[in-house]
């Protein structure tokens, strides 16, 4: 009997300001390196410029760590998955160009993956003590730069059921924390400070948006205010207190997506949710999921999935890869993609 052949696959990740790469085999990760640019913190948020030329600096060393990590020669490979969006472009090209280089050197196939969709497929990872979800499922991503509800007919069968009309989620974090001195990215250090504060010091409005659509812009103005006008009474307002302001903000941003939730629950009739996504970090999105009072099934990725990472790129990659959906070296990164 012949042996079945092992499929081993490089994930490569350069959408914002993470340059990561991943080995996995069969559906298994055996390495998972990410290079984080420290350097946008002082400018309060991603450079774009600057970000792609760290990823030029950082995607040699990356890859050929993730290779030498999982413990493989690189004429092992079986295909290299990228991510072609969306993103910055910048960025992206630089991912993809490596990806589309490194593929023809070594005459493997090349696979294009949606940023979006690996974020929610990153649940299929073989993982012990995670179980993978049951299609259909409703997936939450929660970023930097996107918040959607996806219903997830199956891997590449998927449908944007709402999405946020300005802001995303950690950017309405990383916002407000900025206007609370507090350095970025801030959903992070927000979160621990909530620990520490009450949810209910302070009420900031809530957007009304119709259907199963988000707004944050609503809620960043609303703190702003808020703050200015403390701080006009008592100028260290902020940072007397800043846990509880914290607390209720993040009270405020949570109330928000648990509604939508329900509502889409509601909507779809589907009770098994799967989040993704930087936010779904956060420690009180995971509580609230964890305690609702719905019997909803709920899947929180293991946290090195949860934030970019070409983990995620890479199990997509192996999905696509057993369907032979390969892609040619043409195909070109798109800032804005659509699934
Ligand atoms: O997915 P991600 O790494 O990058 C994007 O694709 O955007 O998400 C980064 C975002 C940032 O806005 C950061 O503030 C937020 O995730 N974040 C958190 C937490 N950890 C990271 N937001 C709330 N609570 C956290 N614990
Ligand atoms: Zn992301």
């Amino acid at each position: 009997m012949s042996k079945i052949k092992d499929i081993y696959i490089l994930g490569i990740e350069s959408s914002c300001d993470d340059t990561a790469a991943a080995v996995l085999c069969n559906g298994k990760i055996l390495s998972n390196i990410v290079a984080t640019q420290e350097l946008h913190q002082e400018y309060g948020g991603v450079v774009p410029e600057l970000a792609s030329r760290a990823h030029q600096q950082n995607i040699v060393p990356v890859v050929d760590q993730a290779i030498k990590k999982a413990g493989i020669d690189k004429n092992q490979l079986s295909a290299i998955a990228f991510t072609r969006g969306p993103g910055l472009m910048g960025s992206l090209l630089v991912g993809s160009s490596f990806a589309k280089s490194l593929a023809m050197g070594l005459d493997i196939p090349l696979i294009a993956v949606n940023h979006l969709q690996a974020h929610l497929l990153a649940h299929f990872i073989e993982e012990p003590g995670f179980e993978k979800p049951n299609f259909p499922f409703l997936g939450l991503t929660i970023s930097g730069g996107h918040t959607q509800i996806v219903k997830i007919n199956d891997y590449f069968d998927m449908e944007i059921i709402g999405e946020t009309l300005d802001d995303a989620v950690g950017e309405a974090f990383d916002k407000c924390g900025k206007m609370m001195n507090l350095p970025y990215p801030a959903g992070a250090i927000i979160d621990k400070y909530a620990k520490k504060g009450n949810p209910k010091a302070f009420t900031f409005a809530k957007p009304k948006v119709k259907n199963l659509d988000f707004s944050f812009s609503g809620v960043k103005t609303s703190v702003l205010y808020f703050l200015q006008k403390k701080q006009k009474e008592n100028p260290n307002f902020i940072e007397e207190n800043i846990y509880d302001l914290c607390a209720s903000f993040q009270k405020t941003i949570v109330d928000i997506l648990i509604d939508k939730l329900e509502k889409a629950v509601e909507k779809t009739g589907i009770k098994e949710i799967a989040i993704g996504g930087g936010v779904s970090a956060n420690s009180e999105i995971r509580n609230a999921l964890l305690n609702n009072k719905n019997n909803w099934k709920v899947h929180i990725p293991k946290f090195e999935y949860t934030t970019d990472n070409a983990a995620m790129i890479g199990i997509v990659g192996y999905l696509k890869y057993k369907n032979s959906q390969f892609t040619d070296v043409s195909v070109a990164a798109k800032a804005r993609y659509l699934f």
